[in-house]
């Protein structure tokens, strides 16, 4: 697919949710690219869905017994880290295409010698699309993903329809889609497109906003948020088991 189509209009595959900046490397993370990116990541290959029993090593009778959290925009891994370490019976996949935030992830996996995580660099959406299987993922998680708060950008929010259909295809039964924003607008914006979805069910009470759950770190961009004195939304929706 490319980025025109025929008459040379933009298609829907060129509007990303994210700009590639290009922040420098510290020596560490270049040398963490080099020798723990083959180590610890997966390559993006839109023609081959992941196995997860072949790819965590608890295993029994051959399939993967743990859950799988999907992380998407993970940013430098704090949180990813933070819940891989404490949730060492559950298998993490971490999405980030901004390359000195991965480096830096894979140095957090290798100093804290975890076997359940895997990095994906690339954009979370063609990775849902193309290597995540069916009812495959535990959670979703989304935390504090670029607000694009002009209302020109608001076309680059990840959260859109299509997102959402595409996240509950990926989550099993029971499994959660959770957002977190301490930007008002885009919660709101987020509350709007998930009620309106078909597949999710809202487990907040009010149908609006929920407590922060336990799992959810708190990131160093939810503490620029406070200090900005900026309420922080979490935005939790399951998929329905079959009944
Ligand atoms: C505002 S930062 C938040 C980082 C982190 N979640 C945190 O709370 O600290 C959003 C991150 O999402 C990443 N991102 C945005 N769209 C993405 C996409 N489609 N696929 C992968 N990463 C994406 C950006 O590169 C950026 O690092």
């Amino acid at each position: 697919m490319t980025d025109h189509d025929t008459q040379g209009r933009l298609t829907s595959r060129s509007i990303r949710s994210f700009v590639i900046r290009n922040g420098r490397l510290t020596k560490a993370q270049a040398v963490a690219m080099q020798n723990l990116l083959p180590l610890y990541g997966i390559d993006y290959n839109e023609d081959q869905l992941l196995d997860f029993s072949s790819l965590f090593e608890t295993k029994s009778h051959g399939k993967t017994v743990n859950p799988v959290w999907l992380e998407i925009g993970f940013g430098n891994g704090d949180a990813l880290l933070d819940m891989a370490s404490r949730y060492p019976d559950t298998n993490f996949i971490g999405i980030e295409v901004h390359e000195p935030g991965v480096g830096q992830a894979l140095m957090g996996i290798e100093s804290n010698a975890l076997t359940n995580v895997k990095i994906i660099q690339h954009d979370a959406m063609e990775v849902l699309q193309h290597m995540v299987p069916a009812a495959s993922l535990n959670r979703v998680l989304l935390f504090f993903p670029d607000p694009w708060r002009k209302k020109r950008h608001f076309k680059r929010r990840i959260v859109q329809t299509e997102f959402i259909e595409l996240v509950a295809n990926k989550l099993e039964p029971g499994g959660v889609l959770h957002c977190a924003t301490d930007w008002q607008d885009y919660a709101e914006w987020m509350l709007e497109k998930l009620q309106a979805s078909e597949q999710l069910d809202n487990n907040s009470a009010t149908g609006t906003y929920c407590e922060r759950p336990e799992w959810r770190t708190n990131t160093r961009f939810e503490q620029r948020g406070e200090r900005l004195g900026h309420s922080v939304f979490d935005l939790l929706y399951s998929k329905p088991r079959p009944t």
